[in-house]
Parts: structure tokens; sequence; C-alpha cells
């Protein structure tokens, strides 16, 4: 495996607001992923929505407080649930725009926000999809990653779905055909990877929530990415680590 390039540490479904959830919670993790960031390359917080639990304004102050405090470079999004109750305008007052695009040397991320209000479906739109192929296409040799709260394939193990992203197809097709290495999201609690042609899509777990699905713990993902490979190393909340899965990754 040739040296590592960049890290993501994927982060997802932190659910402030749920009974037992607390920012010192947060803190900690956060201050974990700081601790390993400092000796990581090019280390990026991605962060893929379900900050919150209803979406209310006390539940984004507890988030804020601790993600607008990070020391190293964030790109965020909401989740269905940020955006119950209309806290879509809360989520923009205090993490600005819900579609975000971050540019580094080796990372061309497209963030989208696939939550609507007071609807647990998920939904990309047609108005986005040439805005993702401009994008991607003039990102040329880097690593084109798309990041989204909902999964774009059903998760094994996760119960029925109701809730998959509504466009899904469509939204698959762009992506593969803009030369997108890499589709990072959450909201089904638990870590997953499925490798479609040449993409690969990962489903990471939940940061805090209870609502861990059988053996399941609470936990991020440090994503290393390299020129031939890309590592998905599991973090647990209690400071464990092991690594999940890998895979070879389109440049
Ligand atoms: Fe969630
Ligand atoms: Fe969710």
């Amino acid at each position: 495996m040739t040296e590592p390039f960049a890290t993501i540490f994927h982060v997802s479904d932190i659910h402030i607001g749920e009974s037992g959830v607390t920012v010192k919670d947060l803190e900690k993790a956060i201050n974990l992923i700081e601790e390993t960031a400092a000796n990581s390359p090019s280390p990026l917080l991605l962060v893929t929505g379900d900050l919150t639990t209803e979406g209310l304004r006390e539940e984004y102050e507890g988030a804020a407080s601790v993600l607008n405090e990070v020391s190293i470079p964030k790109v965020l999004i909401p989740g269905n649930h940020d955006e119950r109750n209309y806290g879509s305008v809360i989520f923009e007052e205090f993490f600005g725009d819900r579609f975000k695009t971050y540019e580094s040397e080796y990372l061309a991320i497209f963030a989208a926000d696939s939550a609507e209000p007071d609807n647990d479906a998920g939904h990309v739109g047609r108005v986005k999809y040439n805005e993702i192929r401009d994008f991607f296409n003039q990102a040329k040799n880097k690593v084109k990653v798309f990041a989204l709260h909902h999964h774009l394939i059903a998760v094994p193990h996760t119960g029925r779905e109701h809730n998959v992203v509504e466009d899904a197809g469509d939204v698959l097709g762009v992506l593969n055909n803009s030369g997108c290495s890499l589709v990072l999201n959450g909201h089904r609690h638990v870590p997953w990877m499925w490798q479609l042609g040449e993409m690969v899509l990962y489903n990471t777990g939940t940061l805090l929530s209870r609502r861990v699905r059988g053996a399941m713990t609470q936990l991020h993902t440090e994503i290393s990415i390299s020129e031939d490979q890309v590592r998905f190393i599991l973090r647990y909340k209690d400071g464990s680590e092991r690594l999940f899965t890998q895979s070879r990754l389109r440049i």
C-alpha cells in the first residue's frame, strides 16, 4: 500500500437531544479526533447529518458549541432529524449552507443536503445534477467524494427500508458518470461498505446515539486515502479501534 495522502474523519448521527447523549460526550469524541488528526495527512472532519434529534435550537446550540470550535477543516451537512420542526433554518444559522463544496490539493467534496422539512425520506433533486457534474468535471485528478445523509443503497441488517433517497437511481447514474470515487453517508447508524462499479459507497455508524443495531456500538470512521487504496478504520466510543474494510479507489 502506498503512503496515505488524505484523511477524512467521518462522523454522523450525533443526535444531541436524545436521552443519554451529552455535549460532553461529543466534546470527548472530537478531542480524540483532533489528537489523531495531529499525526494524519491532510485531516478533514466530515459530519453527515443528524447532529440533533428534533432540530431544536437548544440541540443545535449544544452541537455548535463543540463543532464550531474544531481546529481542523470541516464540512457539515444536515440529516432528516435536523430538519424536523423546520430546523433547516437553524442549521444554516449555526453552520452555513446546507449544500457545501470543499477542495484541497487531493480531495474534491460535494456535500448535499438530502433531507427535507418533516420528511424522513431522502431526496437530492434534479436541479442539483448539473452542479454535481460540473464540480466533479473540474476536479480532474482529485479524489471525488459525494457526501449526503441518507444511503443510496440499502444497508443489510437495518430493518425494512422506508426512507432511502427517492431519486437514488438517478443520483447514482450522475455520480458514476462524473468519475465519483467515494460516496459517504450516515443515517443507518451502522458501518457498511458497498462497491458499485468503480465507486465505493460507505455508510458510517452513529457517533453517540443509543439506537445502534445488533452487536454494533457508537463510533466514528477514520478514512485513510492513498493512491491505490481507501481504508476504513472504526474508532469506537471507548477509544478502541479496528480496521473495518479496505478497497481500491479510482482517482
Ligand atoms: Fe440518525
Ligand atoms: Fe437519519
